[in-house]
């Protein structure tokens, strides 16, 4: 069923003659075949949006439907790999045509002639439900990739074949002739099914103090990061990607400015994966748009990467998913739609940016998976870049309302280079009350108090500081200023990490508590010692601040020991100033 083309308006146009096709099918638009997207119908007119750029198109040129929505290949072969929008290889398709893309290059996403060593774990006669894990490939040294039964596919086995295979070759055959091989494929639009949903109790582990302590997150949870030009949005997404407790990150870049996107195409394989010392790629999917791709592919990548995202979850793995930035996505939704001369919402957005952004982030989650065994996780982390650092601006608001932390980056810490610059006072996280639970637990009974303490410390600080603004610093009770130097510890030593420190770049909650409890028994001796006769000055000549600013460089393993060393010191030294 053929269309023509009737009008052309950047990526969207207009067919007529696609009477039969129905909304979301992926079409071929004009000589070239470029690849396009239903995303209107009226009457006899079917709006495209075009994944390719569209100059040189002529009206009257044909549009054919391709009868499928737009779907993504998945299989051996998607870690390490780095896709368009539209999940094209990107340095297969370089390779192919040069530096640039030509338009309506289809090349498929994964590598047909790949051959992979297949290692059965169903046998003859067996019975498949979907989800199932049929067999795994060691697609890299890091992870197992498991080969799971189709959703919506079930049947009884006739003959399973081990050894290597490409990944369109059958490797289990049904009783009914039907047969499975190792690439499956989904439309991005949908979610993949899986059995049921697991409750946010454990937590999704950042190796940030900042995160971890003051705003953590669930596995299977959602958070937001706006924060204005250069407050380190990017660099914390690729801290996350490196550290956090993810088996599998997939990354989503949507770059306005072309040397965005060349930074991460450049950065990401040069990353170590500081759990083997192997690349980090080997357990990565980046998903890029470069500013000279057009706007309908970037509209699409998200649901590329999440479609990724649940794929490995269906496996039993935790995937961080991290998206730089949704801004750049809903610029592309924007412009999509100004060209669809829809009506403009709040600042030329269209009216369902919040919809959009809510069915994106509601993919997220702890699930067991279809096959019923064990458990896997999506996560996903969207940068956003509201313009001027104005956080009411429509995309952050819009998500704000569906996720369910915001780790606000403030621009005043940014420019004092407090790194990772979380404002701590605009940011906050609905899962910490699960959450508690876990990190009792886990890193100590006393986690809740300690953090609760301290952000009542940071609370105090911000209160003293206004009145410090208005009558000095003098005017103040040495209480006080001690409350003051305790914050400034707390903050300088605790909240702030440096990304490029060997050992503090990632921090375990069990050193994160010790910290916590030497900083917080400081603030509390000093401020003992102080009403027992001991003099402000005194305590501050102890030079215990340079031992505590230093807590984030020790070693993990030695943190007990060297914490145990100092709290003695802490007490012996504030005790001797008792005495004297
Ligand atoms: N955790 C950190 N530790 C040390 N330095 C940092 C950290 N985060 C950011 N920086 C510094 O800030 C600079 C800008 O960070 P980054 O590129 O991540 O900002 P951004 O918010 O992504 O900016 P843009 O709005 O341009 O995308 C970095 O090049 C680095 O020098
Ligand atoms: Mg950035």
């Amino acid at each position: 069923m053929d269309g023509r083309i009737v009008k052309i308006s950047g990526p969207a146009v207009v067919a007529n003659g696609l009477e039969e096709a129905g909304l979301n099918e992926v079409v071929r638009v004009g000589h070239e075949r470029l690849m396009g997207e239903i995303i209107r119908i009226r009457g006899a007119l079917a709006t495209l949006q075009v994944y390719e750029e569209t100059t040189g198109l002529a009206l009257g040129e044909p549009v054919v439907s391709t009868g499928e929505p737009l779907t993504v290949e998945l299989g051996p072969g998607l870690l390490g790999q780095i896709f368009d929008g539209i999940q094209r290889p990107l340095p297969a398709l370089a390779a192919l045509a040069g530096d640039f893309l030509r338009r309506g290059i289809a090349h498929p996403a994964l590598d047909r002639q790949k051959r992979w060593r297949f290692e059965p774990k169903v046998a003859t006669g067996d019975r498949l439900t979907e989800g199932q894990i049929i067999g795994v490939v060691r697609e890299t040294a890091g992870l197992a990739h498991r080969i799971l039964v189709p959703p919506g596919v079930s049947g009884t086995i006739r003959e399973v074949k081990p050894g290597e295979a490409a990944v369109t070759d059958p490797v289990v055959v049904l009783e009914d002739g039907r047969q499975l091989s190792m690439l499956q494929r989904w439309p991005v639009r949908r979610r993949r099914p899986f059995r049921r949903r697991l409750t946010p109790e454990l937590p999704f582990l950042t190796g940030q103090r900042v995160l971890d302590c003051f705003f953590p997150i669930a596995a299977g949870g959602t958070a937001i990061i706006p924060g204005g030009f250069g407050t380190g949005k990017t660099v914390l997404e690729q801290t996350l990607a490196k550290f956090a407790a993810a088996d599998v990150i997939v990354f989503v870049g949507c770059g306005e400015r072309g040397n965005e996107m060349s930074e991460v195409l450049s950065d990401f394989p040069h990353l170590e994966d500081p759990r083997t010392g192997a690349p980090l790629m080997d357990r990565t999917v980046l998903v890029v748009n470069t500013s000279n791709m057009p706007v309908a592919a970037r509209e699409a990548s998200i649901y590329t990467g999440i479609t990724i995202a649940e794929y490995f979850r269906d496996m039993g793995y935790h995937v961080a998913l991290t998206v730089d930035s949704t801004s750049r996505w809903a610029e592309a939704l924007r412009e999509v739609s100004s060209r669809l001369e829809e009506m403009p919402g709040e600042e030329g957005y269209p009216t369902y940016l919040a919809t959009r952004l809510g069915q994106f982030y509601e993919r997220a989650g702890r699930v067991v998976p279809l096959g019923g065994d064990g458990e896997g996780a999506v996560t996903v982390v969207g940068a956003v870049s509201p313009p001027g650092g104005d956080f009411s601006e429509p995309v952050t608001q819009a998500s704000l309302r569906v996720t369910g932390a915001l780790w606000a980056l403030s621009t005043d810490l940014a420019y004092r280079r407090h790194f990772p610059a979380i404002d701590w006072a605009q940011s906050f996280t609905l899962y910490a009350e699960r959450l508690q639970e876990w990190f009792a637990r886990e890193a100590g009974a006393e986690w809740v108090a300690l953090r609760e303490e301290a952000m009542r410390l940071l609370q105090r600080e911000r209160e003293l500081q206004e009145i410090v603004q208005l009558v000095g610093l003098e005017a103040i009770q040495d209480q006080e200023r001690i409350v003051i130097e305790s914050a400034r510890l707390l903050r300088e030593g605790f909240l702030r990490q440096s990304a490029f420190h060997e050992v503090d770049a990632s921090c375990p909650p069990g050193k994160a508590l010790w910290m916590l409890r030497l900083l917080l028994h400081f603030s509390w001796s000093a401020a003992r010692s102080l009403s027992e006769g001991v003099s402000l000055a005194a305590i501050l000549e102890t030079r215990l601040d340079e031992r505590l600013l230093r807590l984030g460089e020790v070693p993990p393993g030695e943190m007990e020991t060297i914490g145990s060393a100092l709290m003695t010191e802490i007490d012996e030294t504030l005790k001797r100033l008792r005495g004297s």
